[in-house]
């Protein structure tokens, strides 16, 4: 009882906020470092081939079979085919604007300002902290309710621009179901569907989502439309971190695929047309 007094005594003079006087930067033994290791290599190997594919400005459409890469989607600028432009080629073709120029933007947006992803790169990037009960890499911590990452909080805006983007790439797997102009199947429709489904797996698990199906609600016994949705989304929101490393996944063999078809380094396994 008199050691437990004398601590909190000694706790409070120094302040609440303050660390325990122990000289290691750390106590932990385990490999702590090693999920924000593989966060940097991971997210750091995605963004440099995303980078590269959207500057890359060919390769993103096989005409054949209607394929055209999320990277390219919907492609709006004067330098795009004109059969992969489902919304027109509104912007100039210069170099230096992604062909895809009017949704990258929200989709950035929408993965950078994500719970997880925040979560992520504070921890690999930023140090702050890099693990639990590891010091944080800056002296000081200003959080989330100052400028800058005030702007965290555009999350909820940024979901429902990345919903519509998810409706334009489920139009593009639809449309790709046209060989010519019969109807045709080929591996390419295996991916292209497949990534649609995790996109919009991730999109649905989102924390912003889960808000808007069940939040602010008092009874949901008066509500049973938005509950049972709610209910939903809440066991996709349980995954939502495996969702942001699938999708990272999907979207970059879906994007792989097409080039490799479009540039012919290989030809589409076709099961009918
Ligand atoms: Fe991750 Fe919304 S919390 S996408």
């Amino acid at each position: 009882m008199t050691t437990r007094s004398a601590t909190l005594t000694a706790g409070q003079a120094h302040g609440a906020r303050e660390r325990a006087a122990i000289a290691a930067k750390t106590l932990r033994t385990d490999r702590w470092w090693f999920a924000p290791l593989i966060t940097v290599v991971g997210l750091g190997a995605w963004v440099t081939y995303a980078t590269v594919r959207v500057f890359m400005h060919k390769w993103y459409w096989v005409d054949e079979h209607h394929y055209l890469t999320p990277f390219y989607s919907p492609c709006v600028t004067e330098r795009c085919v004109p059969e992969a432009a489902h919304f027109g080629r509104i912007l100039p073709g210069w170099w230096i604007i992604p062909d895809a120029a009017l949704t990258l933007p929200f989709l950035l947006l929408f993965r950078l300002t994500c719970y997880y992803y925040r979560k992520a790169y504070y921890r690999a990037f930023w140090l702050s902290p890099p693990a639990c009960a590891v010091p944080d890499g800056h002296k000081t911590y200003s959080g989330e309710t100052r400028f800058p990452l005030i702007f965290q909080n555009a999350h909820r805006y940024a979901f429902y621009a990345a919903a519509i983007i998810s409706v334009i790439n489920t139009w593009d797997a639809v449309l790709a179901f046209r060989s010519g102009d019969e109807f045709g199947f080929g591996l390419g429709n295996v991916i292209l569907v497949g990534n649609v489904v995790m996109l919009w797996a991730y999109t649905l698990s989102c924390h912003s989502c889960r808000h808007i199906a069940g939040g602010r609600l008092k009874h949901f016994s008066k509500h049973p439309v938005r509950y049972r949705f709610w209910t939903f989304v809440s066991k996709l929101n349980v995954r939502h971190m495996q969702l942001a490393w699938i999708t990272l996944g999907t979207l970059a063999f879906t994007d792989f695929y097409i080039m490799a078809l479009d540039a012919n380094w290989i030809s589409d396994l076709r099961f009918i047309n």
